[in-house]
């Protein structure tokens, strides 16, 4: 029996491509059967069903893989697994088969050759800088992004000797001028956290590839069900899975997907600094794939009603979504997304004073910082998420203290408005 479910370990170990739940035997029919799959199954198929091979039990459900190392025939077939001369787990470290099932899945859903699980969103972002980046390498940012990124860029790649250029916001002719032969990466979000802020993807990508950089589009907000940035040109796409990947706010875990070669390195780093998901986490994540399609669409069309509703109430004096004809980018965003997403901010008048109190005054929103639950949450990204960035980097961004974000939850959305009327009434 064991010796069947380290057989079906082994085929999932095949490269980190994306398979099918064909039976595989071999990576060059793990990479052929994926790209068969990519190239003929639907978005809501793949995230069902790609990656996932049954043991010979027939299970209908992915298996969670508990286990911290694989067991060897024999010295020579350890030593030639350690050696990489024949495929297999070796340690869950960096090969553990359901942690796998999740990068083929999510891979394919990016439209990407490969993808790689992380402990967070953040070891996402920081396996991908540390994985391939080196003392005299560029990067270009902008502040409007999540606080701990921007910490992140800020505070600690500078130590590795790492330059990070700032650019004025998501206005590409602000970017251009900082772009040199040394950049390695531009690195955006869209939207961003917390101002629901785009960046037209394929042109930030001409860019990066005119200078021969890669462009990374941190694709929280939006996940593949809402847009693909590789599609439009982006190189790497990061995620925090404890968002709406998993979408009840149980997991902290994160992903990278890019090119089966950068994988490859980011896989290698892996293996020496250790930030990897754990399987349960995987687990957890693989549900959500399977209804992450049907969930974003709800969200969505729950945050365009109370982004229009908000838009006229007499205490709000600014609402961010890009579903509202007052967002500069509404044209953008109906042209990249699929629809506008589950997250939207106000500015209540009265600064932090009435933010505070409506925060405190909600009875069915949860006051915490996660997004992407089946919950609505809300908080003041101006002393959580965004609080330990500078008050200057707080207000370069455009993140007041009167700015209040809402992560629109599947919850009947009259309730979700009755809750935010009362809450407002206290301003
Ligand atoms: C846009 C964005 N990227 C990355 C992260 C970091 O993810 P994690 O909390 O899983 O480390 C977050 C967390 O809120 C986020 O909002």
């Amino acid at each position: 029996m064991w010796l069947d479910i380290v057989a079906v370990a082994v085929s999932y170990y095949k490269g980190h491509m994306a398979s099918t739940d064909t039976n595989l035997t071999s990576k060059d029919s793990s990479k052929a059967a994926a790209k068969a799959a990519q190239d003929t199954w639907g978005d809501d198929t793949l995230a069902i069903r790609c990656g996932f091979e049954r043991s010979h039990y027939g299970e209908h459900g992915e298996p969670i893989m508990t286990t911290s190392s694989y067991v060897f025939q024999s010295a020579a077939e350890a030593a030639a697994r350690f050696g990489g001369q024949s495929d297999g787990p070796i340690y869950s470290r960096f090969t553990n088969p359901t942690v796998q099932i999740f990068e083929q899945r999510l891979a394919a859903m990016e439209g990407a050759e490969a993808c790689i699980g992380t402990a967070s969103g953040m070891a996402a972002t920081t396996t991908l800088l540390l994985g391939t980046l080196q003392q005299g390498d560029e990067i270009v940012a902008t502040r409007n992004m999540f606080g701990s990124t921007v910490n992140l860029f800020k505070n600690f790649l500078p130590r590795y000797g790492i330059t990070v250029h700032w650019a004025d916001g998501l206005d590409v002719n602000s970017w251009a001028p900082l772009v040199s032969s040394k950049t390695k990466l531009l690195y955006i979000e869209t939207p961003t956290n917390p101002l629901t802020q785009l960046a037209d993807i394929r042109v930030f990508a001409d860019l990066a590839h005119a200078h021969g950089a890669q462009l990374v589009v941190d694709n929280c907000f939006c996940t593949p069900a809402l847009q693909k940035p590789m599609e439009h040109g982006a190189d790497v796409v990061v995620h925090s899975a404890t968002k709406y990947l998993d979408g009840q706010g149980r997991c902290v875990g994160g992903a990278v997907a890019g090119s089966a070669e950068l994988i490859d390195r980011l896989t290698a780093f892996m293996r020496s600094a250790g930030p990897c998901m754990s399987p349960f986490n995987a687990w957890v994540f693989i549900k959500g794939l399977e209804t992450l399609s049907l969930r974003m669409q709800r969200h969505s069309e729950s945050a365009e009603k109370l982004a229009s509703w908000l838009d006229n109430h007499p205490k709000v004096s600014h609402v961010y979504y890009p579903g509202l004809d007052s967002h500069p980018d509404k044209a953008l965003a109906a042209r990249q997304q699929k629809s506008f997403g589950g997250i939207l901010s106000i500015d209540i008048i009265g600064a932090r004073e009435s933010a505070w109190r409506c925060i405190d005054a909600v009875k069915l929103c949860s006051i915490t910082g996660n997004l992407g639950d089946a919950r609505t949450t809300i908080t003041h990204p101006a002393t959580t998420t965004h609080g330990r960035i500078t008050a200057e980097d707080r207000e370069a961004s455009g993140i007041g203290e009167g700015l209040v974000r809402l992560a629109v939850g599947l919850e009947d959305v009259a309730d979700i408005q009755a809750d935010l009327e009362q809450a407002l009434s206290h301003t």
